[in-house]
Protein backbone atom coordinates (compact mmCIF):
# COMPACT_ATOMS: atom_id res chain seq x y z
CA UNK A 1 0.00 0.00 0.00
CA UNK A 2 1.02 3.54 -0.84
CA UNK A 3 2.40 5.36 2.17
CA UNK A 4 0.57 8.08 3.30
CA UNK A 5 1.92 11.25 4.43
CA UNK A 6 1.33 15.11 4.84
CA UNK A 7 0.21 17.13 7.63
CA UNK A 8 -1.42 15.88 10.79
CA UNK A 9 -2.59 19.21 12.43
CA UNK A 10 -1.19 22.88 12.23
CA UNK A 11 -1.54 25.85 15.11
CA UNK A 12 -0.69 29.40 14.36
CA UNK A 13 1.08 31.75 16.41
CA UNK A 14 1.38 35.78 15.65
CA UNK A 15 2.18 39.03 17.41
CA UNK A 16 -0.02 40.83 19.84
CA UNK A 17 -0.71 43.87 18.27
CA UNK A 18 -1.52 45.10 14.71
CA UNK A 19 -1.89 48.45 13.09
CA UNK A 20 -5.00 48.92 10.97
CA UNK A 21 -3.04 49.17 7.25
CA UNK A 22 -5.55 52.34 6.76
CA UNK A 23 -4.22 54.07 9.77
CA UNK A 24 -0.24 53.66 8.10
CA UNK A 25 -1.76 55.08 4.69
CA UNK A 26 -2.88 58.35 6.45
CA UNK A 27 0.23 58.60 8.08
CA UNK A 28 2.38 58.47 5.28
CA UNK A 29 -0.06 60.69 2.76
CA UNK A 30 -0.80 57.72 0.80
CA UNK A 31 -4.06 57.11 -0.92
CA UNK A 32 -5.70 54.45 1.67
CA UNK A 33 -7.64 52.74 -1.63
CA UNK A 34 -3.34 51.87 -2.53
CA UNK A 35 -2.55 49.99 0.30
CA UNK A 36 -6.62 48.54 0.52
CA UNK A 37 -7.18 48.03 -3.20
CA UNK A 38 -3.54 47.99 -4.56
CA UNK A 39 -1.55 45.71 -2.22
CA UNK A 40 -4.82 44.22 -1.18
CA UNK A 41 -3.89 44.52 2.86
CA UNK A 42 -6.01 45.39 6.01
CA UNK A 43 -3.92 44.76 8.81
CA UNK A 44 -0.26 44.34 9.46
CA UNK A 45 1.45 42.34 12.55
CA UNK A 46 3.92 44.33 14.38
CA UNK A 47 6.06 42.12 16.81
CA UNK A 48 7.90 43.85 19.55
CA UNK A 49 11.80 42.61 20.22
CA UNK A 50 10.25 40.17 22.94
CA UNK A 51 7.94 38.44 20.40
CA UNK A 52 11.22 37.31 18.19
CA UNK A 53 11.16 34.33 15.50
CA UNK A 54 12.09 32.09 18.76
CA UNK A 55 9.31 32.82 20.97
CA UNK A 56 6.85 33.02 18.06
CA UNK A 57 7.65 29.20 16.85
CA UNK A 58 7.77 28.50 20.87
CA UNK A 59 4.33 29.50 21.23
CA UNK A 60 2.95 27.96 18.23
CA UNK A 61 4.83 24.76 18.42
CA UNK A 62 3.26 24.78 22.23
CA UNK A 63 -0.39 25.40 21.13
CA UNK A 64 -0.21 22.53 18.69
CA UNK A 65 1.14 19.77 21.32
CA UNK A 66 -1.96 20.97 23.76
CA UNK A 67 -4.49 21.33 20.97
CA UNK A 68 -4.20 17.75 19.51
CA UNK A 69 -2.66 15.74 22.61
CA UNK A 70 0.47 15.21 20.47
CA UNK A 71 2.78 12.61 21.87
CA UNK A 72 5.98 13.73 21.86
CA UNK A 73 7.90 10.55 22.09
CA UNK A 74 6.95 9.75 18.96
CA UNK A 75 8.37 13.06 17.72
CA UNK A 76 11.85 12.32 16.01
CA UNK A 77 11.98 15.67 13.55
CA UNK A 78 12.04 18.93 14.71
CA UNK A 79 12.72 21.52 11.77
CA UNK A 80 12.61 25.32 11.78
CA UNK A 81 11.85 27.00 8.15
CA UNK A 82 12.96 30.65 9.09
CA UNK A 83 15.19 33.51 7.35
CA UNK A 84 15.59 35.68 10.48
CA UNK A 85 17.12 33.28 13.10
CA UNK A 86 18.22 34.85 16.46
CA UNK A 87 22.16 33.30 15.96
CA UNK A 88 24.43 32.42 13.41
CA UNK A 89 25.11 28.97 15.02
CA UNK A 90 22.00 27.98 17.09
CA UNK A 91 19.24 27.51 15.50
CA UNK A 92 15.99 28.34 16.28
CA UNK A 93 14.58 24.45 16.04
CA UNK A 94 17.61 23.92 19.32
CA UNK A 95 16.16 26.44 21.27
CA UNK A 96 12.50 25.73 20.35
CA UNK A 97 13.04 21.72 21.69
CA UNK A 98 14.85 23.11 25.58
CA UNK A 99 11.46 25.59 25.63
CA UNK A 100 9.04 22.87 25.20
CA UNK A 101 11.00 19.99 27.12
CA UNK A 102 10.84 17.92 23.94
CA UNK A 103 12.65 14.13 24.22
CA UNK A 104 16.67 14.32 23.04
CA UNK A 105 16.00 11.16 20.52
CA UNK A 106 15.37 14.06 17.45
CA UNK A 107 17.17 15.65 14.54
CA UNK A 108 17.35 18.96 14.93
CA UNK A 109 17.74 22.07 12.73
CA UNK A 110 16.82 24.92 10.65
CA UNK A 111 16.53 25.44 6.92
CA UNK A 112 16.62 28.46 5.17
CA UNK A 113 15.87 29.96 1.53
CA UNK A 114 14.16 33.51 2.25
CA UNK A 115 10.37 32.20 2.25
CA UNK A 116 11.12 28.68 0.32
CA UNK A 117 13.19 27.77 3.91
CA UNK A 118 9.41 25.89 5.26
CA UNK A 119 8.48 24.40 1.99
CA UNK A 120 12.15 23.31 2.42
CA UNK A 121 11.45 21.83 5.70
CA UNK A 122 7.96 20.34 5.40
CA UNK A 123 9.53 18.68 2.32
CA UNK A 124 12.56 16.72 4.33
CA UNK A 125 10.04 15.80 6.88
CA UNK A 126 7.75 14.05 4.52
CA UNK A 127 10.51 12.75 2.32
CA UNK A 128 12.25 10.93 5.77
CA UNK A 129 8.68 9.57 6.94
CA UNK A 130 7.84 8.44 3.29
CA UNK A 131 11.16 6.70 2.68
CA UNK A 132 10.32 4.62 5.93
CA UNK A 133 13.89 6.19 8.07
CA UNK A 134 11.38 7.64 10.44
CA UNK A 135 10.15 4.43 11.77
CA UNK A 136 6.91 5.14 12.31
CA UNK A 137 7.90 8.22 13.84
CA UNK A 138 6.75 12.22 13.08
CA UNK A 139 8.18 15.46 12.50
CA UNK A 140 7.70 19.01 14.29
CA UNK A 141 7.54 21.51 11.61
CA UNK A 142 7.98 25.24 12.33
CA UNK A 143 7.40 28.38 9.96
CA UNK A 144 8.70 31.73 12.09
CA UNK A 145 9.34 34.82 10.71
CA UNK A 146 9.41 38.22 11.16
CA UNK A 147 8.85 40.36 7.88
CA UNK A 148 10.62 43.95 8.33
CA UNK A 149 11.58 46.59 5.35
CA UNK A 150 11.73 49.29 8.11
CA UNK A 151 9.90 52.90 8.06
CA UNK A 152 8.86 54.86 4.65
CA UNK A 153 9.78 52.33 2.67
CA UNK A 154 7.71 50.63 -0.57
CA UNK A 155 8.01 47.66 1.28
CA UNK A 156 6.68 49.00 4.90
CA UNK A 157 3.26 48.43 4.17
CA UNK A 158 3.73 44.60 3.27
CA UNK A 159 5.62 43.49 6.60
CA UNK A 160 4.39 41.17 9.25
CA UNK A 161 5.10 38.36 11.65
CA UNK A 162 4.07 34.87 12.52
CA UNK A 163 4.29 30.98 12.90
CA UNK A 164 2.76 28.11 12.17
CA UNK A 165 3.42 25.06 13.52
CA UNK A 166 2.65 21.53 11.69
CA UNK A 167 3.03 18.04 12.85
CA UNK A 168 3.57 16.04 9.50
CA UNK A 169 2.70 12.17 9.81
CA UNK A 170 1.51 9.46 8.01
CA UNK A 171 -2.04 10.39 9.43
CA UNK A 172 -2.35 13.40 6.94
CA UNK A 173 -5.86 14.22 8.70
CA UNK A 174 -5.44 18.43 7.11
CA UNK A 175 -3.57 17.59 3.97
CA UNK A 176 -2.31 14.79 2.35
CA UNK A 177 0.78 15.30 0.22
CA UNK A 178 0.89 14.25 -3.32
CA UNK A 179 4.55 12.30 -3.12
CA UNK A 180 6.47 12.44 -6.56
CA UNK A 181 4.68 15.45 -7.95
CA UNK A 182 6.09 18.43 -7.31
CA UNK A 183 7.36 21.05 -10.05
CA UNK A 184 10.93 23.15 -8.97
CA UNK A 185 12.26 26.37 -9.92
CA UNK A 186 15.16 28.19 -8.93
CA UNK A 187 17.40 30.55 -10.19
CA UNK A 188 19.96 33.10 -8.93
CA UNK A 189 18.30 36.49 -8.38
CA UNK A 190 18.64 39.63 -6.31
CA UNK A 191 15.40 40.27 -5.69
CA UNK A 192 15.13 40.71 -1.93
CA UNK A 193 17.54 39.87 0.52
CA UNK A 194 19.02 40.64 4.11
CA UNK A 195 22.89 40.78 4.59
CA UNK A 196 24.56 40.02 8.14
CA UNK A 197 23.63 42.15 10.75
CA UNK A 198 20.73 44.00 9.32
CA UNK A 199 17.57 43.87 10.69
CA UNK A 200 15.37 45.16 7.70
CA UNK A 201 15.33 43.32 4.10
CA UNK A 202 16.46 45.36 1.18
CA UNK A 203 14.41 44.31 -2.53
CA UNK A 204 14.40 45.38 -5.49
CA UNK A 205 10.17 45.24 -5.11
CA UNK A 206 8.84 45.13 -9.07
CA UNK A 207 11.51 42.84 -10.02
CA UNK A 208 10.59 40.31 -6.98
CA UNK A 209 7.15 40.06 -8.57
CA UNK A 210 8.39 39.41 -12.35
CA UNK A 211 10.75 36.59 -10.57
CA UNK A 212 7.96 35.25 -8.32
CA UNK A 213 5.80 35.23 -11.40
CA UNK A 214 8.48 33.48 -14.05
CA UNK A 215 9.29 30.69 -10.80
CA UNK A 216 5.37 30.36 -10.96
CA UNK A 217 5.60 29.33 -14.42
CA UNK A 218 8.44 27.24 -14.57
CA UNK A 219 7.26 25.45 -11.28
CA UNK A 220 3.76 25.14 -12.65
CA UNK A 221 4.65 23.86 -15.91
CA UNK A 222 7.24 21.16 -14.36
CA UNK A 223 3.72 20.01 -11.82
CA UNK A 224 1.65 19.96 -14.65
CA UNK A 225 3.47 17.79 -16.92
CA UNK A 226 3.95 15.37 -13.56
CA UNK A 227 0.58 14.96 -12.74
CA UNK A 228 -0.70 14.78 -16.44
CA UNK A 229 1.72 11.49 -16.36
CA UNK A 230 -0.62 10.13 -13.86
CA UNK A 231 -3.71 10.99 -15.42
CA UNK A 232 -4.59 13.53 -12.44
CA UNK A 233 -5.07 16.34 -14.67
CA UNK A 234 -5.58 16.68 -18.64
CA UNK A 235 -6.03 19.40 -20.98
CA UNK A 236 -9.86 19.16 -21.89
CA UNK A 237 -13.05 21.49 -21.58
CA UNK A 238 -11.59 22.93 -18.39
CA UNK A 239 -7.50 24.46 -18.01
CA UNK A 240 -5.32 21.64 -15.92
CA UNK A 241 -5.00 24.17 -13.07
CA UNK A 242 -8.80 24.77 -13.25
CA UNK A 243 -9.46 20.78 -12.08
CA UNK A 244 -7.87 21.96 -8.86
CA UNK A 245 -10.18 22.52 -6.61
CA UNK A 246 -8.60 25.77 -4.85
CA UNK A 247 -4.63 27.22 -5.33
CA UNK A 248 -3.12 28.56 -2.13
CA UNK A 249 0.14 30.91 -3.01
CA UNK A 250 2.69 32.66 -1.46
CA UNK A 251 1.52 35.81 -0.10
CA UNK A 252 3.84 38.59 0.33
CA UNK A 253 0.46 40.58 -0.26
CA UNK A 254 -3.28 40.20 -0.75
CA UNK A 255 -2.99 41.50 -4.31
CA UNK A 256 0.05 39.40 -5.32
CA UNK A 257 -1.89 36.08 -5.11
CA UNK A 258 -4.45 37.68 -7.71
CA UNK A 259 -0.81 38.24 -9.56
CA UNK A 260 -0.10 34.81 -9.57
CA UNK A 261 -3.23 33.64 -10.59
CA UNK A 262 -4.33 35.84 -13.57
CA UNK A 263 -0.32 35.23 -14.44
CA UNK A 264 -0.71 30.78 -13.82
CA UNK A 265 -3.83 30.75 -15.98
CA UNK A 266 -2.45 33.07 -19.00
CA UNK A 267 0.68 30.76 -19.37
CA UNK A 268 -1.55 28.16 -19.41
CA UNK A 269 -3.36 29.45 -22.20
CA UNK A 270 -0.80 30.75 -24.14
CA UNK A 271 0.95 26.92 -24.07
CA UNK A 272 -2.39 25.34 -25.17
CA UNK A 273 -2.75 27.68 -27.90
CA UNK A 274 0.96 27.58 -28.96
CA UNK A 275 1.66 31.27 -28.17
CA UNK A 276 0.73 34.59 -27.46
CA UNK A 277 -2.91 35.48 -26.86
CA UNK A 278 -4.88 38.15 -29.23
CA UNK A 279 -7.26 40.96 -27.58
CA UNK A 280 -10.17 38.99 -28.01
CA UNK A 281 -8.77 36.25 -25.92
CA UNK A 282 -7.13 38.74 -23.52
CA UNK A 283 -10.56 40.37 -23.14
CA UNK A 284 -12.14 36.83 -22.26
CA UNK A 285 -9.72 35.78 -19.67
CA UNK A 286 -9.82 38.75 -17.58
CA UNK A 287 -13.47 38.15 -17.02
CA UNK A 288 -12.77 34.68 -16.59
CA UNK A 289 -9.92 34.93 -14.53
CA UNK A 290 -11.72 36.95 -12.40
CA UNK A 291 -14.23 34.37 -11.58
CA UNK A 292 -11.88 32.11 -10.96
CA UNK A 293 -9.48 34.04 -8.47
CA UNK A 294 -12.71 34.62 -6.50
CA UNK A 295 -13.59 31.09 -6.31
CA UNK A 296 -10.14 29.21 -6.50
CA UNK A 297 -7.88 31.59 -4.57
CA UNK A 298 -9.42 34.34 -2.62
CA UNK A 299 -10.74 31.71 -0.06
CA UNK A 300 -6.99 31.09 1.32
CA UNK A 301 -6.29 35.14 2.07
CA UNK A 302 -8.18 35.79 5.30
CA UNK A 303 -5.31 35.26 7.56
CA UNK A 304 -2.64 37.34 5.34
CA UNK A 305 -5.14 40.03 4.71
CA UNK A 306 -4.81 40.35 8.64
CA UNK A 307 -1.30 39.76 9.20
CA UNK A 308 0.79 41.02 6.41
CA UNK A 309 3.64 39.02 5.28
CA UNK A 310 5.02 35.94 7.45
CA UNK A 311 7.82 34.95 5.14
CA UNK A 312 7.97 30.78 5.50
CA UNK A 313 4.25 30.61 6.85
CA UNK A 314 3.19 32.46 4.41
CA UNK A 315 2.03 29.31 2.55
CA UNK A 316 0.82 27.93 5.25
CA UNK A 317 -1.73 30.44 6.66
CA UNK A 318 -2.87 30.06 3.36
CA UNK A 319 -3.77 26.72 4.27
CA UNK A 320 -4.93 26.77 7.29
CA UNK A 321 -7.20 30.11 6.28
CA UNK A 322 -8.44 27.46 3.13
CA UNK A 323 -9.45 24.82 5.40
CA UNK A 324 -10.52 26.87 8.31
CA UNK A 325 -13.43 28.68 6.05
CA UNK A 326 -14.03 25.82 3.32
CA UNK A 327 -12.64 22.79 5.36
CA UNK A 328 -15.53 20.33 4.89
CA UNK A 329 -16.87 21.31 1.68
CA UNK A 330 -13.07 20.35 0.45
CA UNK A 331 -12.68 16.82 1.92
CA UNK A 332 -11.52 14.64 -0.04
CA UNK A 333 -10.97 17.08 -2.88
CA UNK A 334 -7.13 18.19 -4.53
CA UNK A 335 -5.88 21.31 -3.96
CA UNK A 336 -2.43 23.09 -5.58
CA UNK A 337 0.22 25.06 -3.43
CA UNK A 338 2.58 27.31 -4.31
CA UNK A 339 5.92 27.76 -2.10
CA UNK A 340 8.58 31.06 -3.22
CA UNK A 341 11.51 32.22 -1.27
CA UNK A 342 13.24 35.18 -2.99
CA UNK A 343 16.49 34.68 -4.35
CA UNK A 344 15.34 32.38 -5.70
CA UNK A 345 13.74 28.76 -5.14
CA UNK A 346 9.60 27.62 -5.38
CA UNK A 347 7.69 24.90 -5.84
CA UNK A 348 4.50 24.04 -6.93
CA UNK A 349 2.93 20.96 -5.39
CA UNK A 350 -0.59 19.48 -4.09
CA UNK A 351 -2.29 17.45 -1.52
CA UNK A 352 -5.85 16.31 -1.13
CA UNK A 353 -7.82 17.50 1.95
CA UNK A 354 -8.34 15.25 4.68
CA UNK A 355 -12.05 13.93 5.62
CA UNK A 356 -11.49 15.41 9.07
CA UNK A 357 -9.70 18.92 7.91
CA UNK A 358 -12.57 21.65 9.25
CA UNK A 359 -12.92 19.24 12.42
CA UNK A 360 -8.94 19.54 13.05
CA UNK A 361 -8.54 23.06 12.18
CA UNK A 362 -11.05 24.50 14.37
CA UNK A 363 -8.70 23.26 17.39
CA UNK A 364 -6.55 26.15 16.39
CA UNK A 365 -9.01 28.99 17.07
CA UNK A 366 -7.60 31.18 14.88
CA UNK A 367 -10.38 33.43 15.26
CA UNK A 368 -10.10 33.65 18.68
CA UNK A 369 -6.16 34.39 18.33
CA UNK A 370 -6.75 37.55 15.88
CA UNK A 371 -9.29 38.73 18.22
CA UNK A 372 -6.96 38.52 20.90
CA UNK A 373 -4.60 41.11 19.18
CA UNK A 374 -4.58 44.69 20.81
CA UNK A 375 -4.92 47.01 18.06
CA UNK A 376 -2.26 50.15 18.28
CA UNK A 377 -1.74 53.21 16.49
CA UNK A 378 1.12 54.72 14.55
CA UNK A 379 2.94 56.09 17.06
CA UNK A 380 3.25 53.05 18.76
CA UNK A 381 4.15 50.95 16.04
CA UNK A 382 7.01 53.53 15.57
CA UNK A 383 7.81 53.11 19.14
CA UNK A 384 8.33 49.65 18.91
CA UNK A 385 9.98 49.77 15.94
CA UNK A 386 12.84 51.91 16.93
CA UNK A 387 13.37 49.66 19.96
CA UNK A 388 16.71 47.87 19.90
CA UNK A 389 16.26 44.12 18.68
CA UNK A 390 17.38 43.50 22.19
CA UNK A 391 14.78 45.79 23.94
CA UNK A 392 11.96 44.16 24.26
CA UNK A 393 8.45 46.30 25.86
CA UNK A 394 7.81 44.58 29.21
CA UNK A 395 4.14 42.21 29.36
CA UNK A 396 3.03 40.08 31.75
CA UNK A 397 2.38 36.47 31.16
CA UNK A 398 1.18 35.12 27.86
CA UNK A 399 2.71 33.75 25.30
CA UNK A 400 6.76 32.87 25.05
CA UNK A 401 9.26 35.65 25.27
CA UNK A 402 12.64 36.94 24.58
CA UNK A 403 13.12 38.20 27.92
CA UNK A 404 17.18 39.77 27.45
CA UNK A 405 20.76 38.50 27.32
CA UNK A 406 21.95 36.34 30.11
CA UNK A 407 26.21 35.50 30.62
CA UNK A 408 27.69 35.80 27.46
CA UNK A 409 25.05 36.62 25.29
CA UNK A 410 23.26 33.82 25.78
CA UNK A 411 19.64 33.97 25.05
CA UNK A 412 16.86 34.12 27.36
CA UNK A 413 13.28 33.39 26.86
CA UNK A 414 10.49 33.58 29.08
CA UNK A 415 8.30 30.35 29.60
CA UNK A 416 4.82 31.24 30.42
CA UNK A 417 1.84 28.99 30.33
CA UNK A 418 0.55 29.46 27.04
CA UNK A 419 -3.04 31.53 26.79
P1 LIG B 1 5.07 50.53 -4.69
O1 LIG B 1 6.06 50.64 -5.79
O2 LIG B 1 5.05 51.63 -3.69
O3 LIG B 1 3.60 50.39 -5.22
O4 LIG B 1 5.31 49.20 -3.87
P2 LIG B 1 3.05 50.46 -6.73
O5 LIG B 1 3.23 51.82 -7.25
O6 LIG B 1 3.56 49.30 -7.52
O7 LIG B 1 1.50 50.25 -6.40
C1 LIG B 1 1.04 49.04 -5.89
C2 LIG B 1 -0.33 48.74 -6.49
O8 LIG B 1 -1.26 49.70 -5.99
C3 LIG B 1 -0.36 48.88 -8.01
O9 LIG B 1 -1.21 47.85 -8.48
C4 LIG B 1 -0.98 50.24 -8.23
O10 LIG B 1 -1.64 50.37 -9.48
C5 LIG B 1 -1.99 50.26 -7.08
P3 LIG B 1 -0.73 46.88 -9.68
O11 LIG B 1 -0.49 47.75 -10.85
O12 LIG B 1 0.55 46.25 -9.20
O13 LIG B 1 -1.83 45.90 -9.80
N1 LIG B 1 -2.42 51.61 -6.68
C6 LIG B 1 -3.68 51.91 -6.35
N2 LIG B 1 -4.81 51.15 -6.32
C7 LIG B 1 -5.97 51.73 -5.92
N3 LIG B 1 -6.05 53.05 -5.57
C8 LIG B 1 -4.95 53.84 -5.57
C9 LIG B 1 -3.72 53.27 -5.99
N4 LIG B 1 -2.44 53.74 -6.11
C10 LIG B 1 -1.68 52.73 -6.53
N5 LIG B 1 -5.06 55.12 -5.21
C11 LIG B 1 5.77 46.83 -3.84
C12 LIG B 1 4.75 47.93 -4.17
C13 LIG B 1 5.05 45.50 -3.87
C14 LIG B 1 6.88 46.85 -4.88
C15 LIG B 1 6.35 47.10 -2.43
O14 LIG B 1 5.34 47.03 -1.45
C16 LIG B 1 7.46 46.15 -2.05
O15 LIG B 1 8.63 46.35 -2.39
N6 LIG B 1 7.13 45.06 -1.27
C17 LIG B 1 8.11 44.08 -0.82
C18 LIG B 1 8.53 43.11 -1.91
C19 LIG B 1 7.48 42.08 -2.22
O16 LIG B 1 6.54 41.87 -1.47
N7 LIG B 1 7.65 41.37 -3.37
C20 LIG B 1 6.73 40.33 -3.76
C21 LIG B 1 7.35 39.23 -4.61
S1 LIG B 1 8.84 38.57 -3.88
C22 LIG B 1 8.26 37.52 -2.60
O17 LIG B 1 7.13 37.19 -2.53
C23 LIG B 1 9.28 37.06 -1.60
C24 LIG B 1 9.20 37.75 -0.26
O18 LIG B 1 8.10 37.24 0.47
C25 LIG B 1 10.49 37.57 0.54
C26 LIG B 1 11.05 36.16 0.74
O19 LIG B 1 11.03 35.28 -0.11
O20 LIG B 1 11.64 35.99 1.81
C27 LIG B 1 9.02 39.25 -0.38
Amino acid sequence: MKQRVGIEAMAVAVPRRYLAIEDLAVARGVEPAKYTVGLGAREMAVADPGEDTVALAATAAARLLRAYHIDTSKIGMLIVGTETGVDHSKPVASYVQGLLGLPRRMRTFDTQHACYGGTAAVMAASDWIASGSAGGGTALVICSDIARYGLQTAGEPTQGGGAVAMLISDQPEVLELDRGMSGVFSADVHDFWRPIGRREALVDGHYSIQCYLDALAGAYRMWRERAMGREIVRWGASLPSEQLARIAYHVPFCKMARKAHAHLRKSEIEDQAGGALDAAALAREEKLGATSYRDQTAPSLMLASRIGNTYTGSLYLGIASLLHAQGAELAGQRIGLFSYGSGCSSEFFSGVVGARAAEVMAQARLDAILDQRVRIDVREYEQIMSRPYDAPVSEGPGAFRFAGFEDNRRRYITSPLVD
